[in-house]
């Protein structure tokens, strides 16, 4: 059976603390909604709604990248009021999966079970329960004498018997046509002046519509964010789910505590992660590559057996196999590095593609340039790309040799096999196997310090 999914996501989020609205905030790269929403997707469903408010437009922004649809609560009035805004866009044969926006951690497989569960129990709702550590800020499940749901009874609500209740609702809820039409029986809770959409599950019941739950094995991936308590504890869950996933599939960390790998990047098998590294975005990181401590690593895609030495910065660029980087290297957007090259201490690299077997090993800019196979750029080598209006590229063919303390004021182009006398300042195009030096000759004043000793300067 096709399944119409409605995420809410009109809610204000002020437990939060916070300018930016709740189901904004990032968790490991991506948003809060955007991370409930790829779980969902998975499942293939027919249409999905998300219910926004008034002042959603950054949030609505942000998803047009989805085939989402939209409904407007007109006021924060509770998750049932929230529902009944999406009523006219949910498909009538379709059956109804609700969620939370700010359950990010749930798994697909988790929702196709419950699916499952709804169809092989043959009910009218259903909804997926968990045992929480701290119940405090869930809605509990309470049951009969039979252990039938008989109702949820919200953390403001209970008595104190019903706080001792540890299994809780998830807020993720499946229902046919005949239990959602109910949902506009539902009244004012008058504490908090909202509709309560927990309040279904005893209207079904008195109804005499089956009701089922199903209790999720874990609890970490249903635990819902609401303060920024519950966005570090799942930040946490985030980061552990992913690490253990790249363990599993043949990765060694020295130390998983302070290790950060965002659940988008991908990588091969054999690769050494030391303490304190970072790896963002889409990166792929290629089999055999060791990164050594405190390297961040942002949308880039280092391929096998790299080298990354400690404190590197690589945004958006692209390593070549048996390369090696850093220490304290920072390759900023769209550098590639060649095979088997080399980029040490403090060099920085910008918009820049180097061939194979090019070292940069100490204390270089290289802007805006075109570096060829097997050309040795020496220490503090800099490529002035940059006039003050414009940049310019500077072209270094293969082999050159460029003697330390080069600047290259761009544009300019050094022909293949060439050599730059150290401390040259290279304003004109080189021509292939030459030698150009650019530095006044040497004079010695010979007894020079002598006499300044003696006239005591
Ligand atoms: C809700 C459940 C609770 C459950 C918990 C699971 C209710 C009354 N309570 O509580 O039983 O244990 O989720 O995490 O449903 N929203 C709107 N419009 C509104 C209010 C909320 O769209 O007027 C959206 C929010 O953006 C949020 C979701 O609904 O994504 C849930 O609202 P929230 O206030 O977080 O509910 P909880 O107090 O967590
Ligand atoms: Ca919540």
């Amino acid at each position: 059976m096709k399944v119409t999914v409605v995420i809410l996501a009109g809610g204000l989020g002020t437990r939060m603390k916070s300018n930016t609205p709740k189901l904004l905030h990032n968790l490991l790269g991506k948003t809060i909604i955007e991370r409930t929403i790829d779980s969902v997707l998975s499942i293939n469903p027919s249409k999905t709604i998300v219910v926004v408010n008034k002042e959603s437009k950054n949030l609505i922004d942000l998803l047009s990248k989805y085939n989402l649809s939209f409904a407007f609560q007109e006021k924060p009035l509770g998750t049932a009021d929230a529902l009944m805004s999406a009523k006219e866009q949910i498909k009538d044969d379709d059956l109804l999966l609700l969620l939370n926006g700010d359950t990010p951690l749930i798994k697909p497989q988790t929702i196709e079970d419950f699916i499952n569960n709804f169809h092989s129990q043959g009910c009218n709702l259903s909804l997926l329960s968990f045992i929480a550590s701290d119940p405090s800020e869930y809605g509990r499940i309470i049951r009969d004498e039979t252990n039938k749901v008989t109702a949820i009874v919200e953390n403001k609500d209970c008595n104190e018997k019903e706080k001792q209740i540890r299994e809780v609702n998830s807020g993720i809820y499946l229902m046919d046509q005949k239990a959602f039409s109910l949902a506009n029986k539902i009244k004012i809770n008058t504490k908090k002046g909202e509709y309560y959409i927990t309040d279904l599950i005893s209207l079904c019941v008195k109804e005499g519509l089956k009701v089922s739950t199903l209790l999720a094995k874990g609890s970490n991936e249903l635990s819902g964010i609401n303060t920024r308590n519950e966005l570090a504890n799942a930040t946490t869950i985030l980061r552990q789910r992913v690490i253990k996933n790249f363990i599993d599939s043949g990765v060694t960390f020295i130390d998983t505590s302070s290790v950060v790998i965002e659940p988008e990047v991908k990588m091969g098998i054999d690769i050494i992660i030391y303490p304190n590294v970072i790896i963002e975005g889409k990166s792929v990181i290629g089999s055999s590559t060791k990164i050594y401590p405190h390297t961040r690593i942002m949308d880039s895609v280092i391929e096998e057996g790299v080298t990354i030495k400690d404190c590197s910065v690589i945004e958006m660029s692209h390593i070549k196999a048996g390369a090696s980087i850093g220490p304290f290297a920072h390759l900023r957007p769209q550098s590639i590095i060649g095979e088997n090259s080399k980029i040490g201490n403090f060099v920085e690299i910008k918009k820049s593609n180097l061939g194979k077997s090019v070292k940069a090993s100490h204390l270089s800019y290289i802007g805006d340039a075109d570096v060829g196979e097997g050309t040795n750029i020496g220490a503090g080598t800099i490529t002035c790309n940059y006039d003050g209006k414009s940049k310019h590229k500077t072209i270094i063919e293969k082999n050159v040799f460029v003697g330390s303390d080069t600047q290259f004021v761009a544009p300019v182009r050094i022909g293949e096999n060439s050599y730059i006398g150290a401390g040259s300042t290279i304003t004109k195009d080189v021509p292939p196997n030459s030698l150009a030096i650019s530095r006044t000759n040497q004079k010695n004043i010979l007894e020079w310090a002598k006499k300044k000793k003696d006239k005591n300067y």
